[in-house]
This record gives C-alpha cells, sequence and structure tokens, in this order.
C-alpha cells in the first residue's frame, strides 16, 4: 500500500469505528426531550446543573439507537461487496462489540453532559457555544467509555485480545481528534440549515 492509501484507510477506519459515537450524539436532537437530567434542579451558583438540554431520552435511548443502527450497518456492509474492503474490518468477529457500541454512545452523551455541567459554571447559557468543547466532548466520553467496556469484556475473558487497543491506534485517535471538530461543525450547520437545530453548532 502506498502512503495515500494508508492515509485513506486509517481515516476510514478511525469514521467507522466511532460511528456509535457520532449517532448518538446527533439522535438526541430527533428522540431527545422530556424529563431533563438534573430534574430542572439549580447549582450552588443559582444556575442549572446540567440545563434543559440534556434529557434521560436522549442520554439513554439515543445510544441504544445507535448501536442498532451502527449493527445495521456493520450487517450490511458484510452482506455486500464492501465486506472483504479492509478498513471496514474492525471489533473482531463476536457479537460482543455491541456492548461495546453502546458503551461509546452513552460515553459520547456522558462527555456531552459533563460539558453542558462546566458549560454551566463558566456562565454560558444553553445552546452558547464554546469552540473545541462542543467538539471534542463527546469524543473523549466515548473513547473512555470505549475502553471501559472493553476492559470489561476483556478481563472476564469474554473477549481477547483486548478490542480497545486493537482498534483505537494512536493514529486513528489523531485522525478522530484532528477531522471531528470540522465534521461536527458540518453537521450542525447542516442541522441548523434544515431547521433542526436553533443555532449552526
Ligand atoms: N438532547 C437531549 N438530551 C441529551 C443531549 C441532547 O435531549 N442528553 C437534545 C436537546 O434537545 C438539545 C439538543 O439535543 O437541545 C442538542 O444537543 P446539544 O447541542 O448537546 O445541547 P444544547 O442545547 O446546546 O445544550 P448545552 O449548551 O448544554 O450543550
Ligand atoms: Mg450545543
Amino acid at each position: 500500500m502506498g502512503m495515500f492509501e494508508v492515509v485513506v484507510s486509517t481515516v476510514l477506519t478511525a469514521l467507522w469505528l466511532m460511528l456509535p459515537a457520532y449517532l448518538a450524539n446527533i439522535l438526541p436532537v430527533f428522540v431527545g426531550g422530556g424529563t431533563p437530567i438534573d430534574f430542572g434542579r439549580k447549582w450552588k451558583d443559582g444556575k442549572p446543573i446540567l440545563g434543559p438540554g440534556k434529557t434521560w431520552r436522549g442520554l439513554l435511548l439515543a445510544p441504544l439507537l445507535a448501536a442498532l443502527l451502527t449493527a445495521l450497518l456493520r450487517w450490511l456492509v458484510q452482506e455486500t461487496a464492501w465486506g472483504t474492503y479492509q478498513p471496514w474490518s474492525t471489533w473482531g468477529p463476536s457479537g460482543w462489540w455491541f456492548v461495546i457500541a453502546y458503551a461509546m454512545g452513552f460515553g459520547a452523551l456522558v462527555g456531552d453532559a459533563v460539558k453542558s455541567f462546566f458549560k454551566r459554571r463558566t456562565g454560558r447559557d444553553r445552546g452558547e457555544k464554546w469552540p473545541f468543547f462542543d467538539q471534542l466532548d463527546f469524543v473523549v466520553g466515548a473513547l473512555v467509555f470505549a475502553f471501559l467496556a472493553a476492559s470489561l469484556l476483556w478481563a472476564l475473558g469474554l473477549v481477547v485480545p483486548h478490542l480497545f487497543f486493537t482498534d483505537f491506534t494512536w493514529p486513528r485517535i489523531l485522525v478522530l481528534v484532528v477531522l471531528t471538530p470540522g465534521l461536527h461543525l458540518l453537521v450542525n450547520i447542516l442541522g441548523y440549515k434544515l431547521g433542526l437545530k436553533d443555532v449552526p453548532w
């Protein structure tokens, strides 16, 4: 493989691995709402703990739908000629990857909620922009939870080798950190133009 193919393959694999987190981060716009995670309570500073933009439905339902959608896409890829294309060959043969996929989506939204906590503490209102934190919160959360879930499966002897280390190599993590802010911005501008979001970030 030449240099160009290596870069393309690394980028595609990284994005493919992150799919459950990307989907989980987008889906609350459609399936979120209802009871807020902080039940509308306020912190000592008189501002919302997390704010009304962070709801239980978003936190719990979006990761499940994201993992199911990822399962569907994985199945489609495997059933078609694309199945032999090397960049898609991740997560190993075991069905346990689904646990990691859910954990990644959940981690993405935990990261997003933790970000909102600090957003409120620093005086930023719901929906106000906070560059780089808004774009990378869910990447950090998803990676931490992918690591935890893969560690658990590995420690229980269910999935060997440790899928986090086989799949999330340093070059792929670098690709995710570099490309995600731009992708996030693009998707949000699209969501804004389509009238799904109030603000383009
Ligand atoms: N959402 C949700 N539950 C979550 C996360 C998001 O219901 N756990 C929904 C909310 O309707 C939210 C929308 O998805 O307004 C967009 O999410 P996001 O941009 O993360 O929230 P913001 O409203 O911008 O709030 P914050 O300033 O706290 O990030
Ligand atoms: Mg926002």
